[in-house]
């Protein structure tokens, strides 16, 4: 292919090849004299975004005083940044490869206050077209770019959520477009179109107005939680308990059987890989050790506690129906002395307390404590989701495992993931990092969020909703055929049958399973109020299901006025208020009673086999 450009570079003129110009057009023109020098040939090419930015933020941790981290706006960070650093902004965001020339839209929302700084300079020029969905507006910015590699830049240093979308229009045949995506590794295609997605994580959330000339281009939608990979103004927290060299944070999980094994999960700060705890029979004096494996988190913005260690140790072999005492060790120093009991051969009676959305708010921490210290005969604890306010915030699972206090330091702690834990779909990994959760998944990418484990004579279910519906069905089915318990419970972070949104997915794809298997609870969350659902064959034509539908908060959150307005399903609800509820299984019964923070009684009822 032959000559296509001249550039001028070091006082001479270059006649380049097409492979270079497109090199040159991606990355360079943006800021062709100061980026020129980090664009040649010759030099290796950009670094990644993530490691660009965490960079910066090194940088400024070690300049800026930690006071005024939140004082420095878009302007001054621009000055701040080095060329190549903001060549990587510019450029490192969206990567993707076309093989043959396309017309590229850009639709970025309007009530964004600040243009992405690269956008204006990177040959894209605003249209007056304008493109809808259901809560947004979005103006359109195009530009021509040959086959080749797309380098994107930034939503912005802020944090705009509604982060922009592109489109891509063949100047050939439309038929014979390819697209490969570089980074993010996965991207997703649509037709644009009134009904398409507008970010690929929000299914509610549909396309409802393209201009003429952009239906039919190939809609590449994107993740919500993007315009969070850039953050840097107004970005950085504290959090209110940082780590030190003593382990603190314990909570117990069941990995494995609950007759013969326990994890348990601590922390402490960086560089303090070798902890481990100490067992022992409750009034043996025989010591056991189990050393821990150690995860790092970093979360980048934390200022004062930027990495800690997350420990975890297996223990197995345990005797079953035992009561155990711990200690968890560094070299330096000891954590407090927990205990915790395995569960028996054979159990006909326990009970559970089931949390529903705790969002790290102190009150439900201390209403977790009260309830502890008021039935100390509780086993374990389940959640219906929505632990924390924002799950990629280690500040917030900071807050839940401290205003919690001892509670899950003394019996296991059992959670499904709500939309609040796995944020704006960037994942769940700082969950998963700190849980040690069973891994009996639908798959790998459901491990430590969709799983069961059982205790006596009753299965849990424990359901990440925020992931497909519809894949996770036959998994249900197999779990609940493969496990013919007396009891079964349902967990997941959304009510199939609420008075606000309902769930048809759900209703469709999962409970003809739930009530082919008998069934007998669906414990959710979501919506802060308190509702009973009447047996299931009481609202469903054909129905033979007694299962019953519970959703509680134990957070104040949003309120919901129509929280009582389906009489068709509801035997009794109530309003947002901090609630827990304590579940006792008993050979042929079963009594679920819902607590207000007070500890008066404000719902109970038992159902009988
Ligand atoms: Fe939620
Ligand atoms: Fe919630």
């Amino acid at each position: 292919m032959g000559i296509l450009g001249i550039l001028f570079k070091n006082s001479a003129f270059l006649i380049i090849n097409m492979k270079y110009f497109q090199y040159y057009l991606n990355l360079c023109l943006p800021f062709t004299f100061g980026l020129l020098i980090f664009c040649s040939p010759k030099n290796p090419p950009l670094p990644d975004l993530k490691s660009t930015l965490d960079g910066i933020v090194t940088k400024l941790y070690e300049e800026i005083p930690g006071d005024s981290l939140n004082l420095l706006n878009e302007k001054f960070l621009l000055g701040y940044l080095s060329e190549k650093e903001k060549s990587v902004l510019s450029n490192q965001y969206w990567i993707l490869e076309v093989n043959q020339p396309v017309r590229i839209s850009l639709m970025r929302h309007i009530d964004q206050l600040i243009i992405p700084f690269w956008l204006p300079i990177s040959g894209f020029e605003k249209t007056d077209l304008l493109v809808k969905n259901e809560l947004h507006t979005y103006e359109v910015w195009q530009k021509e770019e040959y086959s080749g590699k797309i380098n994107l830049g930034i939503n912005g240093l802020d944090k705009h959520r509604p982060v922009y979308f592109i489109s891509l229009d063949p100047l050939g045949k439309r038929e014979k477009l390819e697209i490969k995506p570089i980074f993010p590794a996965e991207q997703h295609f649509e037709i644009f179109q009134p009904g398409a997605f507008t970010y690929h994580d929000w299914d509610g959330l549909k396309i409802t107005e393209v201009p003429e000339s952009l239906l039919g281009d190939v809609l590449l939608t994107t993740i919500r939680g993007r315009a969070r990979e850039a953050h840097l103004v107004e970005a950085f927290r504290s959090t209110d308990f940082p780590s030190s060299s003593i382990p603190d944070l314990t909570v117990l999980h069941w990995n494995s059987d609950p007759k013969t094994t326990i994890s348990i999960n601590w922390r402490t700060g960086p560089n303090l890989t070798a902890s481990r705890v100490d067992y022992w029979v409750k009034g043996d004096f025989d010591t056991l050790s189990q050393n821990s494996t150690a995860n790092e988190i970093e979360d980048r913005l934390l200022k004062n506690d930027r990495f800690t260690l997350r420990h975890t140790a297996r223990l197995i072999a345990l005797r079953p129906g035992t009561a155990y005492e711990y200690r968890v060790s560094t070299d330096l120093e000891h954590g407090k002395v927990f205990s915790f009991e395995t569960e028996p051969i054979s159990t006909e009676e326990f009970s559970f307390i089931w949390f529903g959305d705790m969002h790290n708010d102190p009150k439900t921490g201390q209403l977790a404590q009260d309830a502890t210290k008021r039935f100390p005969e509780t086993k374990f604890y389940i959640s219906s989701g929505d632990l924390v306010n924002t799950g990629l915030h280690r500040d917030d699972w900071d807050k839940l495992f401290s205003y919690t206090g001892e509670s899950f330091s003394r019996r296991p702690f059992m959670p499904a993931p709500g939309n609040h834990d796995s944020q704006d779909g960037l994942g769940a990994w700082m969950l998963q990092s700190q849980f040690d959760l069973p891994t009996n998944s639908p798959g790998a990418e459901y491990e430590e969020r969709t799983y069961f484990f059982k205790y006596g004579d009753a299965l849990f279910l424990m359901m990440d909703g925020t992931l497909s519906i519809p894949d996770q069905a036959a998994w249900v089915e197999k779990t609940l055929s493969e496990n013919p318990t007396k009891w079964k419970f349902l967990t997941v972070h959304f009510p199939a049958y609420n008075s606000v949104e309902p769930y048809p997915e759900i209703q469709d794809y999962w409970i003809p399973i739930l009530e082919k298997y008998e069934v007998d609870l669906y414990f959710s969350g979501h919506f802060h109020y308190y509702m009973r659902s009447k047996p299931l064959k009481e609202f469903k034509s054909g129905s033979n299901s007694n299962l019953i539908f519970v959703h509680s908060a134990s957070a104040h959150g949003k309120g919901f006025e129509k929280y009582n307005q389906d009489a068709s399903f509801t035997i009794l609800s109530f309003p947002n208020d901090y609630l827990y509820q304590k579940i006792d299984v008993q050979d042929d019964a079963l009594t679920l009673s819902s607590y207000l923070a007070d500890g008066q009684l404000l719902d109970q009822f038992t159902i009988k086999k």
